[in-house]
């Protein structure tokens, strides 16, 4: 009987620990905010995910634009990346979202409260929201806060940022560093990386050209060493590597310890 027993805890260890080293890590985006770079910021992540080998899985959980899906139609020979439109948050479009298999699931959610904002936090490892640094962004941030609370009971593992979003490059603006600060200030969780606005990531999602085949001087086979001299368009390859590596990194040092 013991024997059985312990046969059965090994059967159940080893299947745990295979299912926790395949599982499918779910990230969204949303907010109570529209236009503040969500689509984007999947776009360009689910390009640098699978640069780095990754698998994707796209859904567009946004009705009213549905433009994740319409920047998808050009893109659909790609093989590493899949989308598909997820329009209703029954309990079955959940389970369909948790049964994919690719390494990566990106939700583009509606910027607006909504029964597609729940489903995703109370499926997803990281909920992120980006912020445009404005006054009106800071008054969605309490609000986002009770939402993410109320479903903490559902989804205890979920992680969530909030992150500076079409920011300015200019260097002497210190509208960045005050946002940033402000929202620091108020114990908000804040993504290290900015997502800045630059046109490169407008023409990558507007001509549906992958942001590396965006940057001519782009060489494949060499990743780009962070200097000074590099043009802007190759510092926003850097900057939005560097923002889903931060991301990654999140992820795992949340993974539950053996
Ligand atoms: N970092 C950026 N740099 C330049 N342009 C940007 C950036 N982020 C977004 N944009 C542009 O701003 C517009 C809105 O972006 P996007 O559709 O990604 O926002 P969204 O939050 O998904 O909007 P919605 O709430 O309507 O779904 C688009 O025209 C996009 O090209
Ligand atoms: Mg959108």
């Amino acid at each position: 009987m013991y024997l059985i027993l312990n046969i059965i805890f090994v059967i159940i260890s080893f299947s745990y620990s295979i299912s926790v080293l395949k599982m499918s890590k779910i990230i969204s985006l949303g907010g109570l905010k529209g236009g503040t770079g969500k689509t984007s910021i999947v776009i360009h992540i689910a390009n640098v995910l699978i640069k780095f080998g990754y698998t994707v899985k796209l859904f567009d959980l946004d009705e009213n634009t549905k433009n994740l899906s319409s920047w998808y139609l050009f893109n659909e020979k790609n093989k590493n990346m899949s989308c598909e439109q997820l329009f209703n948050s029954s309990q079955q479009a959940a389970v369909k979202i948790k049964e994919c298999t690719q390494d990566f699931i990106l939700l583009d959610c509606p910027g607006m409260l909504g029964k597609e904002l729940r489903m995703a936090l109370s499926i997803s490892d990281v909920f992120i929201a980006p912020l445009e640094p404005s006054q009106f962004s800071i008054e969605t941030m309490p609000k986002m806060e009770k939402l993410i609370e109320s479903v903490e009971f559902i989804n205890s593992k979920l992680l969530h940022y909030y992150l500076i979003s079409r920011a300015t490059t200019n260097i002497f603006v210190t509208k960045n560093q005050v946002f940033s600060e402000l929202i620091k200030e108020g114990g908000y969780p804040l993504l290290k990386n900015f997502f800045l606005e630059r046109g490169i990531y407008k023409k990558s999602v507007d001509t549906a050209i992958s942001i590396y085949d965006s940057v001519p001087l782009y060489n494949q086979n060499s990743s780009i060493k962070p200097t000074s001299n590099l043009s802007s368009d190759q510092k926003a390859i850097i900057e939005i590597e560097e923002l889903t590596k931060e991301i990654i990194n999140n992820i795992n040092k949340n993974q539950p310890t053996q």
